[in-house]
């Protein structure tokens, strides 16, 4: 397994895979993984020749307020962890790497950005769209694969797919959760043990919701408020959103009649968690 952090010669590489005719899936993240990246490893491993996973913590991301400096991690673990899923290469850049110092070009979709995350978060999907073109461009791949938890951003980068007509296919996988139900998500590692059992708060509200909806509830507003008033009787949870919106162009939507994303953001003590269910 090749570890390179030029962009330069990540593409060269690239470019003598399909040279030869193969073809190449790409895993973008931001490191410290775990199974919920693995299942996005082992499904690009088995639909493609060869596999890039980019492992970048990516600044242009974060707001001034968030935790760029303390996001967890690991280089050495999460090389092995590509080694051992028979990944090809790990594009490992540093800043320095990705963004000259007078870099001044920034991709700005203004369709499924607007709600949710997108509220809260203001420089966040304009930092996610302008890195994840960049990786299109330099792992030059045949399909990407992205995770079902961070649903907007799945629905943002297919946006920007279709938009600007790249011919990458993108490829959207489930939540993979911890046995009590915690989503899986780097984040997580900030979690007191307290807060880490107040966290259930998040999948047993998913729980609530989609039960209502298989109990044939179409009113978004009633199943949105039993969610909230489960996680409102905890008391380390604040909430920042809970909301139904369609699937998947992310627009606020008060009825179950057609495909819609129930999404959640919820802060445990400091730590903002995110979770949410698709019903297509
Ligand atoms: O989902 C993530 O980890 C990041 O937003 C991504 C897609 C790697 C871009 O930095």
């Amino acid at each position: 397994m090749i570890i390179e952090h030029d962009p330069n010669k990540v593409r060269e590489q690239v470019k003598a895979w399909k040279k030869e005719g193969l073809t190449v899936g790409l895993v973008p993240t931001m490191g410290y993984l775990h199974e919920g990246h693995k299942s996005l490893i082992d499904r690009a491993v088995k639909e493609n020749d060869r596999v890039v996973v980019s492992i970048f913590v990516n600044p242009i991301q974060f707001g001034p307020t968030e935790d760029l400096d303390k996001y967890p991690r690991d280089l050495n673990a999460d090389s092995k962890l590509c080694e051992e899923s028979g990944v090809s290469l790990v594009f490992n850049p540093q800043p320095s790497d990705m963004y000259a110092d007078d870099f001044s070009t920034y991709i700005k979709e203004s369709g499924p950005t607007e709600e949710l995350c997108g509220k809260s978060r203001p420089v966040h999907f304009s930092g996610v769209c302008t890195v994840v073109n960049k990786l299109f461009n330099i792992a030059l791949p045949d399909r990407a694969y992205f995770g079902q938890k961070d649903a907007q951003q799945l629905a943002v980068v297919r946006r920007m797919v279709r938009d600007l007509s790249m011919d990458i296919k993108i490829v959207g996988c489930p939540i993979v959760r911890e046995p009590d139900g915690l989503a899986k998500s780097s984040r997580n590692i900030y979690l007191s043990p307290e807060e880490r059992k107040a966290a259930l708060v998040l999948s047993r509200a998913v729980k609530k919701g989609q039960e209502l909806v298989d109990a044939g509830e179409t009113d978004g507003d009633k199943i949105i408020d039993q969610m909230k008033a489960l996680i409102e009787a905890e008391p380390l949870a604040k909430i920042d959103y809970v909301e139904m919106v369609s699937w998947d162009d992310i627009k606020v939507h008060h009825k179950v009649d057609g495909p819609i994303l129930c999404a959640m953001a919820v802060f445990i003590g400091n730590t903002r968690l995110i979770d949410n269910f698709i019903r297509e």
